[in-house]
C-alpha cells in the first residue's frame, strides 16, 4: 500500500499564522505538525509516500523530509499543487505514483493518539473498496465543520453529509481515507462545488453509492489541527500531554 500526505490548502482558518508559513510545518509538541502524519503511516507499515504540497513554502517540506530516509521512508516522492483546489484535486496528482496499488491517504493537519495500523492492515486484507476512518464526536458544533456520516438500518454508511446543520450522527469522518486504485478514476468524474473545489466527500460518496465502503472508528483522540487557532492549540495542547501515534 502505498501513502499519500496531503499538505497544501491556503490555511486561511490559522491566519494570521499562515501568512508566514505552511499549516502543515506550524509546531505541534516537539515537531512540525505533518512530521506527525508521516510517523502515523511509517509505523503502519507503509513505506512508499507522496506528499503533496503547493504554495509558496513548498520547499520547506523538501528540507525538513529531505529523501524521508531519516523517518523510515523507503521512497518519498513530492507533488505540487498548482491551486488550492481542494483534497480531491490534490490526490489526484498521486495517481501516477500509485498506480495499481491501495493508498491511504491521510490530511496533514490530522493528529491521531493511536497507530493506524489495525485499519491499515484490516483494509490490506480487504484489498478493494474504500475504507473510511470515523471518529465519534458529542459536540454538534463540532460535528457542523466536518464530513458526518449517516447510517441506514444495518449500521451500513448510506451517505456522508459535507460540514451538515443537522448532523445525521455523531460519527464524523476523519482526513484518513484507504482507497482502491479506482479512486483515481473518480476523482476524474468530480465537478467542483459550490465553493469551486473539488471535495473528497464526492468521492467517498461515490464509493457509498457502490455499496464498497467500509468504515472503521477510531479509538483514542483525533484532532483537525488546521480547523481553526482554537482547534491547533487543543491539539498541540493534547501531544504535549499524551503524545501521539501510540501503540
Ligand atoms: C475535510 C473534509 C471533512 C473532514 C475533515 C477532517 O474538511 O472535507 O469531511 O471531516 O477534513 O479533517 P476541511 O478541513 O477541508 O474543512
Amino acid at each position: 500500500m502505498k501513502g499519500v500526505i496531503l499538505a497544501g490548502g491556503s490555511g486561511t482558518r490559522l491566519y494570521p499564522l499562515t501568512r508566514i508559513t505552511n499549516k502543515h510545518l506550524l509546531p505541534i509538541g516537539d515537531r512540525p505538525m505533518v512530521a506527525y502524519a508521516v510517523e502515523a503511516l511509517v509505523k503502519a507499515g507503509i513505506t512508499e509516500l507522496m506528499l503533496v504540497t503547493g504554495g509558496t513554502h513548498a520547499g520547506e517540506f523538501l528540507r525538513l523530509l529531505g529523501n524521508g530516509h531519516e523517518y523510515g521512508i523507503d521512497r518519498l516522492a513530492y507533488a505540487y499543487q498548482e491551486q488550492a483546489a481542494g483534497i480531491a484535486d490534490a490526490l489526484g496528482l498521486a495517481e501516477r505514483f500509485v498506480g495499481d496499488d491501495l493508498v491511504a491517504v491521510m490530511l496533514a493537519d490530522n493528529i491521531l493518539e493511536m497507530s493506524l495500523r489495525p485499519s491499515i492492515e484490516r483494509f490490506g486484507s480487504k484489498g478493494s473498496g474504500a475504507q473510511l476512518l470515523l471518529w465519534e464526536e458529542h459536540e454538534v458544533n463540532h460535528l457542523q465543520s466536518l464530513g458526518v456520516a449517516q447510517f441506514g438500518d444495518n449500521d451500513e454508511i448510506v451517505r456522508i453529509v459535507e460540514k451538515p446543520s443537522d448532523p445525521p450522527s455523531k460519527l464524523a469522518v476523519t482526513g484518513i481515507y484507504l482507497y482502491d486504485p479506482e479512486v483515481f478514476r473518480m476523482v476524474h468524474d468530480l465537478e467542483p462545488s459550490a465553493r469551486g473545489e473539488l471535495e473528497i466527500t464526492d468521492v467517498n460518496n461515490f464509493y457509498v453509492e457502490a455499496g464498497t465502503a467500509t468504515y472503521d472508528i477510531l479509538e483514542g483522540f483525533w484532532g483537525d489541527a488546521g480547523e481553526s487557532i482554537d482547534a491547533y492549540y487543543a491539539v498541540n495542547d493534547f501531544v504535549r500531554t499524551h503524545g501521539a501515534n501510540k501503540g
